[in-house]
């Protein structure tokens, strides 16, 4: 048994039918990075697992448990984490303050996460910690963003597009503490536009078109696949 286990799921907006029957699985040990074009639906895919867009129809399973039309607040104690792609932080509390509150107790028997932990991933936030969140730059909210959700300590993590818009230092700074937490044992789900980094971190690679998943494979198979790249990646 996998440790996320996604059954023909369905999502719409209204009448618009985004998610077309999505199946996928994810190991406990993996990184699994979903590429796709824009609007093919991998933030809604995310939005769908962790229940801000009710699935109209099909399964999502985490250690067994069916969660599929679950609020957010019990998917997550159940622990599936998500950091969404606009920047989830409180503007007039401080770093350290965020921090606080994203501390959850740990289930399954693990150690949890711990502020100084996150201090240690990301010196700059220490550096930070009194400064209101409001007055980060675009990196540094999205450490933060990422950071409070690992203090949820959930054994899958969804990041969608966590590089978006940062410089090369700091993209690089986020790959290896996604690398670290996964090292650690926690599953990853990465949402990532940039194609060298969604390869480079990823152990398997997932491709969404018209709602549903139309490829699986390793970065290596994805690299030497020309035509999948074309057909579903590239823009014309
Ligand atoms: N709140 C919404 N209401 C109506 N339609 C939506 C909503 N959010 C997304 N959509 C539509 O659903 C489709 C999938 O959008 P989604 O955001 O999931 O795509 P995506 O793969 O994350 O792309 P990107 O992040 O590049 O925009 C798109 O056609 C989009 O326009
Ligand atoms: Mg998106």
């Amino acid at each position: 048994m996998s440790l996320l286990e996604v059954a023909d799921l369905h999502a719409h907006y209204d009448k618009i039918h985004v998610l077309t029957g999505v199946s996928l699985c994810v190991d406990a040990s993996e990184i699994v990075s979903i590429l796709g074009r824009n609007g093919s639906g991998r933030s809604t895919m995310l939005k769908a697992l962790i229940g801000l867009v009710p699935p109209t129809a099909g399964s999502v399973r985490l250690a067994g448990r069916e969660l599929a039309g679950l609020l957010p607040y019990r998917i997550a104690k159940a622990g599936l984490g998500y950091v969404p792609e606009e920047r989830l932080i409180f503007p007039n509390l401080t770093v350290h303050e965020n921090l606080e509150i994203g501390l959850k107790p740990a289930a399954g028997g693990r150690p949890p996460w711990t502020i100084e932990q996150m201090y240690a991933f990301f010196p700059r936030l220490l550096e930070r910690r009194g400064t209101k969140a409001g007055n980060l730059s675009g990196g540094e909210q999205q450490m933060l963003t990422l950071c409070r959700s690992l203090l949820g300590n959930p054994s899958l993590l969804m990041i969608d597009e966590p590089t978006e818009g940062l410089a090369p230092k700091i993209v690089r700074q986020l790959v290896d503490v996604m690398l670290e937490i996964n090292r650690r044992g926690v599953a990853i789900i990465l949402v990532e536009q940039k194609m060298t980094v969604a390869l480079q971190v990823a152990h398997r690679c997932l491709i969404m078109g018209r709602g549903q998943i139309v490829f699986e494979g390793s970065p290596q198979q994805l690299r030497e696949n020309v035509d999948v790249r074309r057909n579903w990646l590239e823009v014309a």
